[in-house]
């Protein structure tokens, strides 16, 4: 079997790259490990950037979002209690849509449904070969191993995946920074406590109600990393988050079953450099960051439309997308890394953190609250920097 470009992985960098490359006319074949019902019981986070909502619309796949998901102008952050709202529309201009991961992965394989592209599921064994010279994948299943040549290799195959470990330790370079809690969370057919998202920073610990939809609410509190999901039972949940919350919003919080529940450790972790010979990663296959900004998914569309713009330029006969692809994605994560980083430090608890280190979060998020600029300052990252 022969593609232009290999895809390594069928989350929402594999499947978006596959659908914007499958419409310039360039062939793809994507290779999943897991099953597709698999990929789509996966909860993630909810808040796209109008980058990806643009790619989105752009792949032919953003039809349902436009119906189904919000446009949110801001959020609120809290301070023991104390509430006060970024406007992002007034601070920046620009605002965010709230809809679903899993719902964006679901239209993703809908659109390569339709136009016919070939996604390969329960690819057993995945490994890359030759890729300073003439590049191909091999993987196996039931019917025995299969090999698949072509010009490119995308590794869009997440944090645990192979693509990252095909590029020599000697070329590779990692950093990491890895939080001492974790944040558990869960969803429920409720309606949401606030129209609008709230980050909430509180001495027993950070908070974040979100939503899916009017019907359907994901609620997040941090919690040590020595804690186990069985130790939560939902009544535990809702008593915590209460606590957390400004009195008037825990005093109108609807509560109910969780039909989900999870806790993900917090980690930022990126690796340099993103190619190698034929290979590009993309998305979670070389950064991770925390879950406090909305950037994880942001930055894996990011990836993916510096690559997209690389590989059709190539197929024009211009090389310098793809030569210049590292440089450029990796400047865009480590803005993120930065945001997400400093939005992590400043509402959660660490343990061990000094009285001084508790008031400088503190005086940070009064100069949220006090100044235009600084709103300026979050609403410009949190809405999406310009690709
Ligand atoms: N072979 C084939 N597929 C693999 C392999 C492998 N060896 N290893 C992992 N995969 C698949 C996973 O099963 C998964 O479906 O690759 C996919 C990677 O998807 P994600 O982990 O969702 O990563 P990505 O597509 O980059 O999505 C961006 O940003 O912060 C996050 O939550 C956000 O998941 C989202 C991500
Ligand atoms: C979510 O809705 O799951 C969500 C929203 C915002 C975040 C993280 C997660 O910062």
């Amino acid at each position: 079997m022969r593609t232009q470009v290999a895809i390594i992985g069928g989350g929402p960098s594999g499947l978006l790259l596959s659908q914007l490359l499958n419409r310039a006319g360039i062939s793809t074949v994507v290779l999943e490990r897991k099953s597709r019902d698999y990929v789509l019981a996966r909860i993630r986070a909810g808040v796209l950037e109008t980058g990806l909502v643009n790619l989105l619309r752009e792949a032919g796949a953003g039809a349902r979002m436009d119906r189904e998901g919000h446009l949110h102008d801001g959020c609120h952050l809290a301070q023991n209690g104390r509430m006060f709202r970024v406007d992002f529309k007034e601070a920046c201009g620009k605002q965010v849509m709230v809809y679903g991961q899993t719902e964006v992965t679901r239209d993703l394989y809908d659109a390569q449904d339709a136009i016919g592209a070939t996604v390969i599921h329960d690819a057993e064994d995945v490994a890359l070969h030759d890729l300073t010279g003439s590049p191909y994948v091999t993987w196996t299943d039931a019917t025995g191993t299969h090999r698949l040549d072509c010009d490119f290799v995308a590794g869009c195959d997440g944090f645990h995946g192979v693509s990252r470990q095909a590029i020599p330790d000697t070329v590779r370079t990692e950093f990491e920074k890895v939080y001492p809690f974790g944040w558990l969370g869960i969803l429920s057919r409720t309606p949401p406590v606030e129209d609008e998202l709230i980050y909430a920073a509180h001495d027993r610990g950070f908070a974040l109600a979100s939503m899916r939809n009017p019907q359907l609410s994901r609620y997040y509190i941090q919690v040590p990393l020595t804690d186990k999901v069985e130790d939560w039972s939902d009544e535990a949940f809702w008593t915590e988050f209460r606590a957390r919350m400004p009195e008037d919003v825990a005093a109108r919080l609807v509560t109910g079953p969780s039909i989900e529940k999870s806790i993900a450790p917090l980690r930022s972790f990126v690796s340099e450099p993103m190619r190698w010979g034929k290979l590009f990663l993309c998305g979670d296959a070389a950064h991770i960051v925390p879950p406090t900004g909305a950037k994880g998914l942001n930055l894996a569309a990011s990836d993916v439309h510096y690559l997209y713009e690389g590989l059709t330029a190539h197929y024009r006969g211009d090389d310098r997308g793809i030569d210049a692809y590292s440089q450029r994605a990796l400047a865009r994560i480590w803005q993120a890394m930065r945001f997400s980083w400093s939005l992590t430090t400043m509402m959660h608890r660490f343990p061990g953190a000094t009285d001084y280190e508790r008031r400088m979060q503190d005086a940070d998020l009064a100069l949220l609250e006090r100044s235009a600029t600084a709103r300026a300052l979050l609403a410009e990252n949190y809405t999406g920097l310009p690709y």
